[in-house]
């Protein structure tokens, strides 16, 4: 039995106009990640991870090439059919946090559910329990200024599994954080894949990738090593 591909990106390529010059940002991507497969995007600043990670979470569109998320042709959606899937399927972990400064940790955390139409009780409920999955519970009340960076990032990635998504990206989640944090994040991601989740983690640091079972490394736009046998290749 072959496993679900949830991405299957085929040649896919992105370029930015920006005045007269063109920027080939990705060219002629092709990777597939099956569920429950933990991978590492790595590579120098500027060779086009974050690029990459805009396309598989929908919140960019290909130039040119074919990208399914769990089945669905992603450049045949509306914008508001994207803007579910995004919702829906996929989770996000940034740098940043990208929390909302004014709202509790469970506010924070029952957004994507708001979105997604879900009643009040059940949305407290499951935000209650994502917090407590990230090792959050007694925090539930607090505003992001009253946490931690790493606790305002377990609480980015409570955010981020509360949909029950069928990916989550996760773009150089320990960026901001200082070494413990990082752990803490990293050892989070560890036991989300072992419960069976997709993670896709962005980093430039090979430590941090060393964590994933497999990696691919994206270099000048194109993905390079693991990914692209030596086709034809002779010593
Ligand atoms: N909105 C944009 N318009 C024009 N060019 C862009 C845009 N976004 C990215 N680029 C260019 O595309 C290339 C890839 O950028 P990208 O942000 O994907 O790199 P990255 O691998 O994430 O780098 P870093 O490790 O520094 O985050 C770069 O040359 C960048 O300048
Ligand atoms: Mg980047």
């Amino acid at each position: 039995m072959t496993p679900d591909a949830v991405v299957s990106l085929e040649a896919v390529s992105k370029t930015y106009a920006t005045g007269a010059a063109e920027v080939h940002a990705l060219r002629g991507v092709t990777l597939r990640i099956d569920r429950g497969e933990y991978v590492a995007v790595i590579g120098p600043s500027g060779s086009g991870k974050s690029t990459l990670m805009n396309i598989l979470g929908c919140l960019d569109v290909a130039t040119s090439g074919r990208y399914k998320l769990n089945g669905v042709d992603v450049e045949d959606l509306s914008e508001t059919e994207l803007a579910a899937v995004r919702n829906t399927h996929i989770g996000f972990v940034f740098q940043q946090f990208n929390l909302l400064p004014t709202l509790s940790a469970w506010r924070n955390v029952e957004l994507p559910l708001v979105y997604a139409g879900v009643g009040r009780a059940e949305r407290r409920e499951r935000a209650q329990q994502a917090l407590g999955r990230v090792g959050l519970a007694e925090r539930v009340d607090h505003r992001p200024s009253e946490l931690s960076g790493g606790q305002q990032q377990r609480v980015a990635i409570a955010r981020a599994l509360v949909t029950d998504p069928a990916l989550i990206l996760a773009d150089e989640p320990t960026g901001n954080l200082d070494s413990r944090s990082s752990e803490d994040v990293m050892a989070l991601l560890d036991e989300l894949h072992a419960s069976g989740r997709t993670i896709v983690l962005i980093t430039h640091d090979l430590e941090v990738a060393a964590a994933a079972g497999r990696s691919v490394t994206v270099r000048d736009g194109e993905l390079v090593g693991a990914a692209a046998p030596l086709v034809g290749f002779r010593a």
